[in-house]
């Protein structure tokens, strides 16, 4: 995570600017706070949004359904909804983002189209389904800062296989390529993966 951030600001240039950054698929707070210090730990001045229905996830799209693995837990019962928006604001209040942080609640469907419009620099995916998937990269991957980069945390999921073939199929025309950073956490091996926006400059580079 850390990399990935200090990535994306060294790519866009421009530390004393406001960078906008978002995390959808924020459950208890977890990822977002280790992000937003990695973030104050630069010294660049962050902006960030975090997305989630702070119920858990959302009934599941047929492309879902049919995309997950059989016995999946997450087929036969609520999952992540051991949470509230209010549980999670006061997690990261500490943090002393003020209004440099603002937690959204509902559908990324719903929220989406609500956002001001802006350009970010650091993006991270962590919502599990396909539709999801293809919810966020139509809405973020337009909006990124040349050289911004997303984290596709479900990428590589074996749990969520309906992630990576988002990703993919999403992807199949775009220029970019996905990037795959292995890394452990608590829970043993983690693999994510991370796309740097290309734009004119880097796309000629790749050209040469
Ligand atoms: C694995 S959790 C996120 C974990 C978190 N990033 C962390 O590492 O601490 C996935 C979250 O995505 C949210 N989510 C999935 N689909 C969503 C959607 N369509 N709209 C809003 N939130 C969604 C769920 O509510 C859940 O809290």
């Amino acid at each position: 995570m850390a990399i990935s951030l200090r990535l994306a600001l060294g790519y866009v240039s421009g530390k004393k600017e406001t960078h906008y950054a978002a995390e959808l698929g924020v459950y208890r707070g977890r990822s977002l706070q280790v992000l937003m210090s990695e973030g104050m730990a630069t010294g660049a001045n962050f902006n960030w949004i975090g997305i989630d229905t702070f119920s858990g996830l959302p009934p599941l799209g047929e492309k879902d359904r049919e995309l997950a693995p059989e016995n999946s837990p997450y087929l036969l019962r609520p999952m992540y909804d051991d949470t509230t928006l209010r549980e999670v604001e006061a997690f990261l209040e500490p943090m002393g983002m003020g209004d440099r942080l603002k937690l959204y609640e509902g559908l990324l469907a719903d929220v989406l189209p609500s956002l001001p419009e802006r350009m970010y620099t650091f993006v991270n995916i962590s919502i599990k389904t396909y539709e999801a998937h293809l919810q966020a990269l139509e809405y973020f991957y337009p909006r990124m800062r040349e050289g911004g980069v997303i984290v596709l945390d479900d990428v590589y999921n074996r749990r969520f296989p309906m992630a990576e073939m988002a990703v993919n199929e999403f992807l199949a025309d775009k220029p970019e390529q996905i990037f795959q950073l292995t890394g452990s956490d608590n829970v043993g091996l983690v693999k994510r993966g991370l796309l740097v926006k290309h734009g004119p400059d880097t796309i000629a580079r790749i050209k040469r």
